[in-house]
């Protein structure tokens, strides 16, 4: 995918006084009612900010969680510290006609969770003509929902004049990165799930010069090989790794951190080391130590997925990556996701080339190269 063939936000004519559908992802983990993570929202704002100072009217729509319990007050709220954002509760109402026709020119208003209507993910063409029928045009500002045919993503596009924004724009233009890679490339790919994963691990055994592959995914591969992994995790999964070994592509760990139950304090061991009790819950340093000497000579990395349970406190090994990425001249993208988290704690991500908003999507991006939300711009008849 081209990314100067996708007209952007940029190529709007005479924005002043537009009514501008913006489909954002404010889709952000909240706790008590405070925002733990706003890089997604954040990183919106450049968008939210052009248009506002073209003059047009943005009306901005976004979905919360999995469905209609949550609310984007929160996120309304975090808003209202830079600048002035209207909320309006039920877009459903007749009311919401009159708050779009009544705003001012850059005027901005956040419409509650398109959860709240079942129609919205059963891309519904009524609901998604609805949704257009506040707006002279449509933008797409949300990678990290694009992987979803939802009416807010692909419907609406059927209905109103529709491009990208720029949070969308550079997303395609850092992750298309790693579909022409420079070599040597170095992908790394952790987390839990290795259902998810596979197509990515495929994809990449064919493009990477080396493949990395960490967390429970390592545990598949050894516990695949026959090597004794003790408690620890393995994800279910119906196929074999082996032979992907034999590629001769795949490193990895020699060395893992192990805690048991009971355990004040987690070891270092080798592979050989690892007893029936033994629970992997991370990367060894002489792990970190070979990645990094592989770092040196590497021209691009990609890398999702943490390498321990950090969640658990276990997050050593990715933390030691990622600063060795850091100090190495390679171009580096970071998927989304968890390992994103990580990053926004370690505040490294302006030395990093890339840090993804997206989750599943930047996944689907990386194995397909294309997303339904952005494929739907690309075909839309209106402009
Ligand atoms: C995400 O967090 O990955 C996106 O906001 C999409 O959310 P979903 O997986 O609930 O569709």
């Amino acid at each position: 995918m081209k990314q100067q063939i996708i007209p952007t936000v940029k190529d709007i004519k005479n924005l002043k006084g537009k009514r501008v559908v913006l489909r954002l992802d404010f889709n952000v983990p909240i706790k008590n009612g405070k925002i733990v993570e706003t890089m997604r929202i954040d990183r919106a704002m450049p968008t939210v900010e052009y248009l506002v100072k073209k003059k047009a009217r943005v009306i901005i729509l976004s979905h919360i969680g999995k469905d209609a319990s949550s609310s984007l007050m929160p996120v309304v709220q975090y808003l209202n510290k830079n600048m002035k954002v209207g909320f309006v509760p039920n877009f459903r109402t007749e009311s919401a006609h009159a708050v779009v026709d009544g705003l001012a020119e850059g005027g901005v208003v956040v419409f509650e969770n398109l959860r709240i209507d079942t129609r919205e993910e059963e891309n519904d063409p009524a609901f998604a003509k609805f949704l257009a029928s506040f707006g002279d045009v449509y933008v797409n500002d949300a990678f990290a929902v694009s992987h979803r045919a939802h009416a807010s993503v692909v419907g609406i596009t059927k209905y109103l004049p529709s491009y990208i924004g720029f949070l969308v724009a550079d997303e395609i233009k850092h992750l298309s990165l790693a579909l022409k890679p420079k070599h040597p490339f170095l992908f790394i790919l952790g987390g839990a799930k290795f259902e998810t994963k596979m197509p990515l691990m495929k994809k990449f055994m064919k493009i990477a010069d080396y493949v990395f592959a960490g967390g429970v995914l390592a545990n598949d591969f050894f516990h695949d090989g026959g090597i004794e992994i003790g408690k620890s995790f393995v994800d279910k999964y119906n196929f074999k790794l082996t032979p992907l070994l034999k590629k001769g592509k795949v490193i990895l760990p020699t060395d893992v951190v192990v805690k048991n139950e009971g355990d004040k304090k987690s070891s270092v061991k080798h592979l050989n080391e690892i007893l029936p009790e033994d629970n992997i819950v991370d990367v060894g340093p002489e792990t970190i130590k070979n990645l990094t000497l592989i770092l040196k000579k590497t021209k691009l990395v990609v890398w999702n997925g943490p390498l321990g349970y950090y969640e658990e406190g276990f997050d050593k090994g990715t933390t030691a990556l990622l600063r060795s990425i850091t100090e190495s001249r390679a171009t580096s993208i970071i998927g989304g996701g968890d390992t994103a988290v990580i990053v926004e704690k370690l505040g490294i991500e302006k030395k990093l080339s890339f840090v993804s908003t997206g989750g599943g999507a930047t996944l689907d991006y990386l194995a397909d190269g294309k997303l339904p939300g952005i494929e739907a711009i690309m075909k839309c008849k209106k402009r």
